[in-house]
């Protein structure tokens, strides 16, 4: 065993070849991609021995390069091409019964035939992996990377070969303290390769991301702004969108980058009465060496401000009529992934009577908030800084500021997206102020065209009298909290409560609400019935009515998901039961008391 250990390793050593650590492209969904979606082996790997010895040191033979005996006396203890499959993407918790509750590492592994374009270059792309995931490309190691909600790409190039070709990636699940999210939440925690697995093939340098938006001040300018993937002069790059009749040739700096403004005369500015969206087209000409590079998207424009406690889309005041929304299938358990899944969703929001919701508690799929932009509904955006985070750990701090950056660069030209949420229930304190205080900085930084919120709390009462005080409220541009009157306290005082939010911002209840399972059914104070909740909506809905500066809520929550923190047996079995929708799809009593209120709000 010993001999044969240091063997592989000689072999292993030399040929080691990095890829490279590539910035996050733009639009993958509109890009000449081939998709890696489908059946992927998969070996649940509890103790890690694929990628660590027996004395925790790393493997440079582990499970990553796939080998097979080559001797009748070879050992190998893996057998990815004999291993069960599942198909990709999805979380294994709902496709094996036995990984249900199982949290720890799981490999992926699966071989595919790919001819690289001579000339160009190849990413891997992944739209989400939870929570750790380490990408192996033909026994190579092409990068390692953290947080379950945001995609990333690596550039392959190098490591591919013309025809068969394998990629294994180990994903681990676990949870810990320094992470984002930390260890303990109220959702399931899904683990495996959640979304679309894609190879982009892009020429030498390319189209790394764009930003076309209105500007905020003149509704009568769009600020178009790209970059390249590299630091390349003089590169001749097209904008048009032709139903504005616009053309514009412009030539790339020393870093590769061109931003302009652009005049327009008559615009149909976007709103979720006309979702309307325009066709644009952004070109890359070729050089003697290089091919050209093109992509294409549907971009509306619109302007999102505040003006005191009141919310402008497009200079008008509007009401937020949201609901809270987790990334899960319609039907059941499980990560929704796809168009359809989104569809579905945001049917059941419309037929609320939304106009907005909030992905809770973290970055949800691109076809969610795409499906929304189309479908009209506004959008409220969050990374899962949720609950008690590691404030003082300067790796927790990094990997927070890169799902947020993530998260903007992925749907800033989502137009529907007006709320960037940097946090959800953090309690008050310096460290945690510094933290959240960092990344509203980040977010307005990164994004001056959005507003950025955070959902605070309220916790208790003096007297019925409620006071949202924290000091992050400077750094918010909209005052958003939860409170559960009626649930979590003061069942029975809705309608003796009163309200001071001390803020000249707009107001959001992010959240409000109570469980009930579907099809049960009591008196208005017997808890778990519909009709609990039905009262408590009602009640609720009356009170948040005399919030001075109210601009929107978003109910906790549209459907039942998943908890591993919900185990009341017989009620909740492994669900939050907040949903105005069961974990079926069945309306609870609530929903038409939510969708009467909103009638009365359009
Ligand atoms: C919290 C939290 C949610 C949670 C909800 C609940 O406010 O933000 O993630 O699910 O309360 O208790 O149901």
């Amino acid at each position: 065993m010993r001999r044969l250990t240091s063997i592989l390793m000689l072999l292993t050593a030399v040929m080691t070849v990095q890829a490279e650590d590539t910035p996050l492209i733009g639009n993958v969904l509109n890009r000449q991609t081939t998709s890696l979606n489908g059946d992927w082996h998969y070996l649940v790997d509890v103790q890690e021995c694929g990628y660590y010895g027996y004395r925790r040191e790393k493997l440079s033979y582990g499970f990553f390069r796939n080998a097979k005996p080559q001797q009748p006396e070879d050992l190998i203890e893996y057998d990815f091409d004999k291993a069960e499959t599942m198909p990709i993407p999805s979380d294994w918790n709902t496709r094996d019964q036995r990984l249900f509750f199982y949290e720890g590492t799981v490999w992926f592994h699966r071989s595919f035939n790919y001819q690289p374009k001579a000339g160009h270059r190849t990413l891997l792309y992944f739209g989400a992996v939870n929570y750790e995931a380490i990408v192996f490309v033909n026994g190579q190691e092409a990068g390692r990377h953290v947080g379950g909600f945001t995609p990333f790409n690596y550039d392959v190039t190098n490591l591919l070969k013309a025809g068969e070709n394998f990629v294994t990636v180990k994903v681990d699940n676990k949870r810990s303290r320094e992470n984002v999210p930390t260890l303990i939440f109220d959702w399931w925690n899904y683990g495996g390769i959640t979304r679309d697995v894609l190879l982009v093939d892009v020429p030498q340098t390319y189209i790394g991301n764009y930003s076309l938006q209105l500007d905020r001040r003149n509704p009568k300018q769009l600020n178009f702004s790209l970059q390249l993937s590299a630091k390349e002069a003089n590169r001749q790059v097209t904008l048009s969108i032709p139903e504005l009749k616009i053309k514009q040739m412009l030539t790339t700096d020393a870093n590769g980058h061109v931003s302009t403004s652009l005049k327009v005369k008559k615009l149909q500015l976007w709103s979720p009465e006309v979702p309307k969206r325009y066709g644009v087209s952004l070109t890359l000409g070729p050089t003697d060496s290089d091919a050209s590079d093109m992509v294409s998207d549907s971009i509306g424009f619109r302007t999102i401000e505040t003006r005191g406690k009141q919310l402008l889309l497009n200079g008008q005041p509007i009401f937020l009529r949201g609901i809270s929304i987790h990334e899960e299938k319609p039907n059941g358990g499980g990560r929704a992934n796809g168009p359809e899944d989104a569809h579905t969703l945001l049917s059941w929001a419309k037929e609320l009577g939304c106009n907005f919701v909030r992905l809770a508690h973290y970055p949800h799929h691109e076809y969610m908030v795409r499906e929304a932009e189309r479908m009209g509904l506004m959008v409220w955006s969050e990374i899962p800084v949720y609950w008690t985070i590691a404030w003082t750990d300067d790796d927790t701090f990094a990997n927070a500021s890169r799902q947020l950056n993530d998260m903007i660069r992925r749907d800033q030209n989502r137009c529907n997206v007006i709320i960037w949420s940097i946090a959800n229930e953090t309690p008050h304190g310096k460290e945690r102020d510094t933290f959240l205080s960092r990344l509203s900085r980040q977010a307005h930084d990164t994004d001056s065209t959005r507003l950025v919120s955070m959902a605070m709390e309220v916790l208790a009462a003096s007297n019925y009298h409620n006071k949202l005080q924290d000091n992050m409220n400077e750094y918010v541009d909209v005052i958003s909290f939860n409170q559960y009157i009626g649930w979590y306290r003061d069942v029975k005082d809705a309608a003796k409560m009163t309200w001071e939010i001390p803020y000249d911002k707009p107001v959001i209840v992010s959240e409000f609400g109570g469980g009930a399972k579907y099809g049960l059914h009591g008196a208005k104070n017997q808890r778990w019935t519909e009709e609990f909740q039905e009262n408590l909506y009602r009640e609720n809905t009356a009170m948040l009515d005399k919030i001075d500066g109210l601009a929107g809520t978003t109910p906790w929550i549209l459907k039942d998901f998943r908890s591993p923190r919900r185990l009341l047996t017989g009620v909740q079995d492994y669900y939050n039961r907040k949903g105005l929708f069961s974990d079926q799809g069945q309306k609870k009593k609530a929903f038409y008391v939510l969708k009467e209120w909103y009638e009365g709000k359009k």
